[in-house]
């Protein structure tokens, strides 16, 4: 599914962000001193170096979203609605976006989007398609805990994930004022054995096989978001990946012409944190002076599912 919109009447803008991780430092070394594997490995293999471990997806989405808010100057009580993108909620009932609702002090109509490590920019997208239809003010949060899914015992998955949360406050616009300029959503269910987890089990993945996938997924909802955006890679300014893998971001970019020095990395010290990922890496971006008004901004994300996900954002923070 491709669009670029407004609709001509309305659109929306990104007015916030902010990000939260927990306090707890596992590093690549405390790791092989339990498993089979060395720092050397890691890095080389996925540019890891450490992550951030703990809390729980409601208190990590809540500290994310509140700091979206005040960089924004948005209360609480004026959101028309909370978008929690998680594949690790606290509860199978109710949605942990309630809570999170609870916890900001709003009252707006509250719901999560699991569409995995693509969720947020899936959650963005319907954030945006809600604020050209009606709605004036959302809050949109990438959250995740994938520790606690994650079979500690297993090199293959537990050298690569960590747990924290991310958010934009998004505000309607005009037609002329609209910054969202093009994007792109994909998911292809018959991969779904690719990268898995039972409702009481751990993750399961063919690493191989999820890595080529991923990078040609990337590349298809990057060209994808461009081309409806109208625009060509050269005008994009800055690229905020899934925060995967190093060399999933360096492969992809080479194929699609990026400079690689256009990419926002945090992965080195978070880790893959699903969701939180990209809202993660913006506030990072945002924070290092890397985003300027006007900058063309391309998220993508892929994940399990497997989805894939882009959006071509004009910064207008
Ligand atoms: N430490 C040391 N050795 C490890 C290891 C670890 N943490 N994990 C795997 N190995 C070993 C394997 O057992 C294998 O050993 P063998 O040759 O004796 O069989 C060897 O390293 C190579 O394994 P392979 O799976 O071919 O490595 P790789 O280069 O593909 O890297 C991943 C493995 C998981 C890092 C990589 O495939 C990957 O990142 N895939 C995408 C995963 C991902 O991003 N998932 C989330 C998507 S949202």
């Amino acid at each position: 599914m491709t669009a670029s919109l407004g609709n001509g009447f309305r659109g929306s803008r990104v007015v916030g962000l902010g990000m939260a991780v927990p306090d707890r430092v596992v590093t690549n070394a405390e790791l092989a001193t339990t498993l089979d594997t060395s720092d050397e490995w890691i890095i080389e293999r996925t540019g890891i170096k450490e992550r951030r471990i703990g809390g729980t997806t409601r208190q990590l989405a809540i500290d994310a979203g509140r700091a979206a808010l005040e960089t924004a100057g948005m209360d609480p009580l004026d959101l028309d609605s909370i978008i929690l993108s998680t594949t690790t909620p606290d509860r199978i009932i109710p949605a942990t976006a309630g809570a999170v609702q609870a916890g900001l002090g709003a009252r707006c109509p509250a719901f999560d989007v699991n569409a995995a490590c693509s969720g947020f920019v899936y959650a963005t997208i319907l954030a945006h398609a809600m604020l050209i239809a009606d709605a004036e003010r959302i809050l949109v949060i990438g959250a995740d805990t994938l520790s606690r899914f994650v079979d500690w015992n297993d090199r293959t998955t537990a050298v690569l994930f960590g747990d924290g949360a991310g958010a934009i406050a998004m505000e309607a616009t005009s037609a002329e004022g609209n910054a969202l300029l093009g994007w792109h959503m994909g998911c292809d269910g018959s991969l779904e054995e690719l990268l898995y987890s039972d409702l009481d089990g751990y993750i399961n993945m063919e690493g191989k096989e999820v890595f080529r996938k991923a990078v040609l997924v990337m590349e298809e909802s990057c060209r994808r978001s461009l081309e409806k955006a109208g625009l060509s890679i050269e005008d994009v300014d800055v690229v905020i990946p899934h925060q995967a893998n190093a060399r999933i971001i360096s492969t992809a970019c080479k194929r699609l012409g990026i400079d690689i020095e256009k990419t926002v990395q945090i992965l080195p010290w978070t880790g893959n944190t699903s969701s939180a990922s990209i809202p993660q890496a913006l506030t990072e971006a945002q924070r290092q002076g890397r985003l300027k008004k006007g900058s063309n901004v391309l998220l993508v994300g892929f994940g399990a599912g497997m989805t894939s996900a882009g959006a071509l954002i004009r910064w207008e923070l």
